[in-house]
């Protein structure tokens, strides 16, 4: 069972000069009070007498009584809380009678549920923080926000790549009507070469004509001494003669032509192939842009995921960039009522065993905002001991010039105890 505040009186602490209580066990109990009465004088005197030293007011005793302060908080565990004295030294007394000191009572205090203060104005990140570490995946969230944090970075990059190579892909030159790879010029020397063995035997012939006409000159010289030798060289001639009068000889002009182009062509080819290379790396980074993308969005889900799949303290709660929220909206968009709320219910779950927690000026909820606080607070069977500016019917009791009114009275009449929905 969670600790709750059974009864407290308080003397001569601060503005008080006399207040006694028994809270409601469970949700709120309003201390009312126009302004400078002593109500948050009420709260500082139970910090101080269930926080330790830490807690003392720098002006503890009430100026004007020379009595020193007495402070006395029974507990629902039975322990009883006292500080009394000219020192005002702490006694604490188990329920076997036993003394104990400070160290049993910060086994089961929250000392934010004394100073609710120190929580609301923690830093967004620190808020976020105790929230992730309450409900135990501040690490997981932290492991996820830094690969998304890794991936946008690098997707940046990426980004920047991508734009480079696909402007300078643009700005390339490009050639149209040329052949896809570069042309090689081994071929038509090839072709070059054939002829030119073919015009190398023509002119082979050509000296045979010449010979032949040599031989002819000769025979005709030698006619008289062999007729027949110069019938037959006679046939020759005229026979080498025919075959030579067919002989065309072929022209390598447009070789020739061709291997002069050839570099102009492939320096175009060259560009070419250069500009498709361009154009597929720039593709490449386009693709792992949106890969990177894709990525990100699954990181975000799964951090979606994980906080939405956590025992949250309250309903609505979240982390967005590291900074908690409440129904989707950072600490400073939510109203004062609803900062209240939320803080009381993270400072709740902090430590379990602390079943109270103490709230000041709880003016800046209006009725039905305090009334639905006071059902959530029982609810949650959590005891809340607040200060308000009012003298109204939600108001357990009412501090005037440090007394409870109750006592001030003639005929002190039992003090209210607030529950939700009297309004
Ligand atoms: N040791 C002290 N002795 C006498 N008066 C004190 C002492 N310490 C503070 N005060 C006075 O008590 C008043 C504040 O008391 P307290 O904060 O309890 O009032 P409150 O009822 O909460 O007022 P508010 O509605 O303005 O918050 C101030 O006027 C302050 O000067
Ligand atoms: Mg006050």
């Amino acid at each position: 069972m969670p600790v709750t505040i059974n009864t407290f009186e308080l003397e001569n602490v601060k503005r008080i000069k006399a207040v006694a209580l028994e809270p409601s066990p469970t949700g709120l109990t309003i201390i009312g009070g126009r302004n400078e009465q002593g109500k948050t004088s009420v709260l500082d005197a139970l910090s101080w007498a269930l926080g330790g030293e830490k807690y003392r007011p720098s002006k503890a005793q009430r100026e004007g009584s020379v009595i020193p302060p007495s402070l006395k908080v029974t507990l629902s565990n039975g322990i009883v809380v006292e500080r009394k004295g000219k020192n005002s030294a702490l006694k604490v007394t188990d329920p076997n009678g036993n003394k104990s000191g400070q160290q049993l009572l910060n086994s089961f205090i929250e000392t934010l549920a004394l100073d609710l203060p120190q929580f609301m104005n923690a830093t967004p990140k620190e808020k976020a923080n105790i929230l992730l570490r309450i409900i135990g995946v501040g690490d997981k969230l932290y492991e996820l926000e830094h690969r998304e944090q890794e991936l946008y970075n690098k997707r940046h990059t990426i980004g920047q790549i991508a734009d480079q190579k696909t402007k300078f892909a643009a700005e390339m030159e490009h050639f149209e009507g040329v052949p896809e790879i570069p042309v090689s010029a081994s071929q038509l020397i090839a072709q070059q070469q054939e002829i030119l063995a073919r015009n190398g035997e023509n002119q082979r012939m050509r000296q045979h004509k010449e010979q032949c006409d040599r031989e002819l000159e000769q025979a005709r010289q030698a006619l008289d001494e062999a007729k027949r030798r110069f019938a037959q060289a006679q046939a020759n001639a005229a026979t080498a003669a025919k075959s030579a009068e067919d002989l065309v000889d072929e022209s390598t002009a447009e070789l020739e032509q061709n291997i002069a182009g050839i570099e102009t062509l492939n320096a175009k080819i060259r560009a070419n192939l250069d500009k498709a290379k361009a154009e597929e790396k720039a593709k490449e980074y386009s693709d792992q842009y949106a890969a990177l993308t894709a990525e990100i969005e699954e990181t975000c889900k799964a951090k979606y995921e994980l906080l939405h799949g956590a025992d949250l303290p309250l309903e609505g709660l979240s982390v967005e960039d590291g900074e908690l929220t409440f129904n989707d909206q950072k600490w400073d968009n939510m109203s004062g009522s609803q900062q209240l709320r939320v803080a009381t219910a993270i400072v709740r779950r902090l430590n379990p065993e602390c079943g109270f927690v103490l709230l000041d000026k709880l003016e800046q909820m209006d009725t039905q905002t305090l009334a639905d606080f006071g059902a959530w607070l029982e609810a949650e069977g959590l005891q809340a001991i607040a200060t308000r500016v009012s003298d109204g019917d939600e108001c357990s009791i009412i501090i005037e010039d440090g007394y409870s009114v109750t006592q001030k009275s003639e005929s002190p009449a039992e003090p209210k105890t607030w529950k939700a929905g009297e309004f």
